[in-house]
């Protein structure tokens, strides 16, 4: 049943032993270190994970940065792909300018993950389905190559539990952005963190001291959002894999990025490494026409609302070399495919029909 969102910041708190609420044996008694409405959300996350534990925080970011702050040393070096959300690359510069951490950075692949791995490394970062051009890396292969070696960090958030359990392929710790699929409704940010409980403990005290607890009406939206997670999964990923066939034909379109399609490169890994035959609803194309085409196409849509975020019910529509891709450098930029006329869509619930009635109408160049 629904559980009653916990709008205090202050719990009961006499002594030892008389708390109203407590959490593997410690009393909650202040929101910003436990709640019972994080509570309920982390032991979903860390049951679909497969997880002994897990931390539910304001923002994907938050899970991310106490993740990193927890595991880097002054010194130690982290090997981590290139085509990782931006803002995760801004993290670990930031890390790094103050701590001296050495950020290796390599082409999306396993080959070339393992292949940067050195006796320094003290961590690997990476996500399952790149973004924006969608390549799949095999975590199982870097997770066995690694076993016994440096701590293995995987972002799950466009993949989902539905499709893989990073843990279970030899993952350390799983972070999520739960703003996207798990909540799924454009409506709340949070993220969480996954993994063994004594790692859990140290990721604890920085979202203590960062403050970087989620919030009781959040956690209950993610909650709310999780319960019909499988199904609209489902949903946007036949919607997406519709799109993706629409897009390949189109004379404007110059290609398409989609695993779920039989003709893309990470088709056969992705059958391989996830568990059940979807693909997410995120699909990229590039437009022959260049940024200025892919412009005047946000501006031209109806239902396709232009804007940042994915795994919502609403299809949204953004220019990965405007914003999150900025900061690749221009060269690796062009060898990723991430061209100035890449559009990345998050295809939502909406008809199929309809969403594709206003991307051909928003391409054609009618209004
Ligand atoms: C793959 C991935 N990881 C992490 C994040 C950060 O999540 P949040 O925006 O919830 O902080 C994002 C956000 O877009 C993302 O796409």
């Amino acid at each position: 049943m629904h559980q009653p969102i916990y709008l205090t910041t202050v719990f009961r708190y006499v002594g030892e032993g008389e708390a109203l609420f407590s959490r593997r044996g410690a009393p909650i008694k202040y929101g910003r270190e436990e709640h019972p409405n994080a509570l309920a959300l982390e032991s979903l996350v860390a049951s679909l994970e497969g997880a002994e534990d897990a931390l539910a925080m304001n923002s994907g970011m938050a899970a991310i940065v106490s993740t990193l702050m927890t595991l880097l040393r002054p010194g130690d070096e982290v090997v981590i792909p290139y085509e990782v959300y931006g803002t995760t690359h801004r993290a670990l510069d930031l890390l790094a300018s103050r701590t001296g951490v050495r950020v290796v950075r390599v082409w999306p692949s396993a080959e070339a993950i393992i292949e940067a791995v050195s006796r320094r490394t003290k961590l690997v970062f990476t996500e399952v389905m790149t973004n924006p051009t969608l390549k799949v890396i095999d975590v199982e292969e870097v997770g066995n190559a690694l076993r016994d070696g440096p701590a293995l960090i995987v972002d799950n958030t466009f993949t989902t539990p539905i499709l893989l359990k990073p843990l279970s392929l030899g993952a350390t710790a799983v972070v999520h952005s739960l703003t996207k699929y798990f909540a799924g409704h454009n409506d709340v940010i949070g993220g969480a963190v996954a993994g063994p409980a004594d790692l859990m403990r140290e990721v604890w005290e920085w979202r203590r001291v960062l403050g970087a607890m989620i919030q009781p009406i959040e956690a209950y939206l993610i909650m709310r959002g999780a319960r019909t997670l499988h199904i609209r999964f489902e949903a946007v990923s036949e919607n997406a894999r519709a799109v993706a066939e629409f897009l390949t034909d189109h004379p404007r379109v110059k290609e398409v990025h989609y695993p779920g399609l039989s003709t893309d490169p990470y088709h056969s890994i992705a059958r391989k490494l996830f568990m059940k035959p979807l693909y997410g609803g995120v699909v990229s194309f590039t437009l022959r026409g260049g940024a200025e085409e892919a412009k005047a196409f946000l501006r031209r849509t109806h239902l396709v609302f232009p804007g940042p975020s994915l795994g919502g019910t609403e299809t949204l529509a953004m220019l990965p070399a405007e914003s999150s891709a900025k900061y690749i450098p221009t060269d690796v930029r062009r060898e990723l495919g991430i061209e100035d006329g890449l559009i990345r869509l998050s295809v939502g619930l909406e008809a199929v029909d309809d969403i594709i009635e206003d991307i051909d109408r928003a391409l054609g160049g009618c209004c």
